[in-house]
């Protein structure tokens, strides 16, 4: 495991400097499941990477996961709320619908979706049941039973990636067994059903350069259902308190040793993604100050930091026909990508009547 990491984070790299040099090469696709806002840790970590993606001239195609939704969450209530935030608080970090660049719901591309039965004869139970990520969610969903969406969403990730066949995803580390099922879907489709001319490319993860961020808690990944998590709908003073209520540790002198000082070394580490300096340099300005001037610069920069995507988050928010219009474009926009690829599809399986 540790292994196939080391090579998708070597493979990631020299992807990253083809980007720069070849940006025309590339079509992305990632996304999220609607579950909620979205928070600094999203933000730091994927959100700013689609912009910079997107102002190099990339395709850029983001899914809304809704139906991934009803594979671990029992409640359905809000997914089209959900998936209304969602594109709010992509909007408002700077993602610019375009002609090539867009968001949709996956629930809406009925084309992108019927890929999933060819698919599903691509692949074996065992596969399906040995992907550690969906192992783990089993574990933590607290699910009484375990429905079968849930063993096969990978695959429907793979529908989402490959009807537009993007070469780019851009993903956290726990995504690459989702991906690696979909580099075999493509190989093998292509293997079984093309003679002259590959369907679907084999797409390679870009996984995120920022280091992952803990929550407020110092122990653990940054999460909205963890409860240590700043969301980027949150205002100053809610901003404020959260820090101010963070962990840090006993010794006073601020020093930025992450193996040792894990939470204030977090806190450094956020300041940095904000002002772009060193953790280190911050670390040694702050020095006796200690655990609360830690916090108020930590405040003081993110505040600034999040302040015109909080401006623009609020504008969106009073705005629910936009957001619904940028919906059902991208929906649009996809559908046609989809229609295209399904035709394909038809035609190479021998399905054209
Ligand atoms: N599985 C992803 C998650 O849980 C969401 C997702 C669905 C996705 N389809 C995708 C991510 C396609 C990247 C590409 O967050």
């Amino acid at each position: 495991m540790a292994d196939t990491y080391t090579a998708a984070l070597e493979r990631s790299n020299r992807l990253e400097r083809d980007i720069q040099t070849n940006p025309k090469k590339y079509r992305v696709l990632t996304g999220d499941r609607p579950t909620g806002r979205l928070h600094i840790g999203h933000y730091f970590g994927s959100l700013q990477n689609r912009v910079r993606l997107a102002r190099l001239g990339i395709p850029v195609y983001i899914v809304i996961a809704d139906y991934q939704v009803l594979t671990d969450h029992d409640a359905f209530a809000e997914i089209a709320q959900n998936t209304k935030q969602l594109a709010i608080d992509y909007l408002a970090a700077g993602i610019k619908p375009s002609e090539d660049v867009f968001i949709f719901p996956h629930s809406y591309v009925p084309e992108a979706n019927q890929l999933m039965l060819p698919f599903l004869t691509l692949v074996t139970n065992a596969e399906l049941s040995r992907n550690p990520t969906v192992k783990e969610e089993i574990g933590s969903a607290g699910l009484k039973s375990v429905n079968a969406g849930m063993y096969t969403y990978p695959v429907h990730q793979a529908c989402d990636i490959l009807f537009c066949k993007a070469n780019l995803v851009p993903v956290g580390k726990d995504q690459l067994p989702h991906l690696e099922m979909t580099r075999t879907i493509a190989r093998r489709f292509n293997e079984k059903f093309c003679t002259d001319k590959a369907a679907f490319p084999e797409p390679e993860a870009l996984l995120s350069k920022t280091p992952s961020i803990l929550g407020l808690d110092g122990s653990q990944k940054m999460s909205k259902s963890r409860g240590n998590a700043i969301m980027l709908s949150a205002n100053e003073d809610e901003t404020a308190a959260l820090i101010k209520k963070a962990k840090t540790d006993s010794e006073r002198f601020i020093t930025y040793e992450p193996e040792k000082r894990p939470e204030v070394a977090n806190l450094l580490m956020l300041i940095s993604l904000c002002t772009a300096e060193e953790p280190q340099a911050i670390a040694e300005k702050i020095g006796e100050g200690g655990g609360g001037k830690l916090k108020a610069v930590l405040t003081e920069a993110l505040n600034e930091k999040l302040r015109p995507l909080r401006a623009e988050r609020k504008k969106l928010e009073a705005d629910e026909a936009y957001i619904r219009q940028v919906l059902t474009d991208g929906a649009q926009k996809a559908q046609k990508i989809a229609a295209c690829t399904l035709e394909e599809v038809r035609t190479v399986m021998n399905m054209k009547i």
